[in-house]
């Protein structure tokens, strides 16, 4: 072998030995620096006879070309390997839950976890939001939605009054979220989708009733909108709401002064002492009434029923929550105990979103 083949073998050889940047820095400094083995018979080319050049002179650039390519070829596979290396060890699990500092530890009320959840699978049917207050007057909360003076049905709502005015009129708690509906139709035309979630009041208590509780009402009205698209409505909301594919609903008769005809929805479930689970067992649970706004209750918010029609649904979100996350009374959601919200309540940064779960 000649003295440059075998120079070029070493040299090669030492490329891929060189396991690092800095190693094979080494190597192309030892072979092509100042005074490196290949610049060291580069320098012999100017001594030589014409005819010794064309020969050796040849055969050293080759080596010269063919070491440079080595450690080119090299430096690029030691990158790449320098690379990989660094990406696997800096990979990120981004399935792993956020890791709590300090601001997050508090937790979101299970109440307003629902109504964020609701608002979220409403919106993506097209219906807007619609607030009104707490402190109504008699008027929006009976009179306008056709409960005439007197009537029994005021009765049946327990309404917390405030003392009467100097004209003799008395505000209340609103009873039910059906006012923010008048409120809607007094102030805008049909076509009307929204949904108004609230507070709303009650003098009543028990497992499954709370002087203060919640509900989102939802009113419709345009020219054509029928009980079949509630139905629909309602039972979509249910399944995106539960999470489930399937839902047993049962639609009641009932009476109600602001809607004809009138009804209420049963969900099935099964309720034990210490739980209420959906979607199994024998018992219903009333979740809330719907039906045909009522022609006198569209003429009080000045419109036509004779051109309009719609249908609106009260529900109570409390019960809904009961039932979505098994807690079987619902005293003690008002009943401020730390505790309580640790164990039942949401992350505060876990969002509801359809499309990344509701509450995942
Ligand atoms: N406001 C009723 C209640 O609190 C619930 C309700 C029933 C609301 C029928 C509606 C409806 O909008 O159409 O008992």
């Amino acid at each position: 072998m000649s003295d440059t083949a075998k120079l070029e073998s070493e040299l090669l050889g030492a490329v891929l030995q060189a396991k690092d940047e800095a190693a094979l820095e080494a190597v192309r400094v030892s072979a092509l620096g100042k005074s490196g083995s290949v610049s060291a018979l580069l320098k012999t080319l100017g001594a030589m006879s014409p005819d010794e050049r064309k020969t050796k002179g040849a055969a050293i650039n080759k080596l010269k070309d063919a070491v440079t390519e080595a450690i080119n070829a090299q430096r690029e596979k030691l990158k790449d390997a320098a690379l990989d290396a660094r990406l696997a060890s800096e990979s990120i699990d981004v399935t792993l839950p956020v890791r709590e500092t300090q601001g997050e530890t508090g937790r979101v009320h299970p109440i307003s976890q629902v109504i964020d959840e609701l608002t979220a699978i409403f919106a993506d049917m097209g219906f807007a939001v619609a607030e009104g207050p707490d402190i109504e007057t008699d008027d929006y909360n009976f009179t306008k939605l056709n409960f005439p003076e007197g009537h029994p049905a005021r009765d049946m709502h327990d309404t917390f009054y405030f003392p009467p005015d100097a004209s003799g009129k008395r505000k209340l708690l609103r009873t039910h979220t059906s006012p923010v509906q008048v409120r809607t139709m007094l102030a805008k035309q049909p076509p009307i989708r929204v949904i108004c979630p609230g507070r709303t009041y009650r003098s009543d208590s028990d497992q499954t009733h709370t002087p203060m509780f919640h509900q989102v009402e939802g009113l419709v009205i345009d020219k054509s909108s029928h009980l079949g698209h509630l139905k629909w409505i309602l039972e979509e909301f249910c399944k995106a709401f539960f999470e489930v594919n399937q839902v047993k609903m049962r639609f009641r008769p009932s009476f109600f002064p602001f809607t004809e005809p009138s009804l209420e929805v049963d969900i099935q479930c099964k309720r034990s002492k210490n739980e209420v689970r959906f979607g199994e067992g024998d018992d219903w649970m009333e979740i809330l009434g719907c039906g045909m706004v009522h022609p006198n209750v569209l003429r009080n918010c000045g419109l036509d029923p004779d051109s309009v029609q719609g249908f609106a649904w009260g529900l109570g979100i409390d019960r809904i929550a009961m039932l979505k996350y098994g807690m079987p009374d619902l005293r003690p959601f008002f009943e401020a105990d730390v505790r309580w919200l640790q164990h039942y309540g949401f992350r505060p940064l876990d969002f509801p979103t359809l499309a990344g779960g509701l509450s995942a």
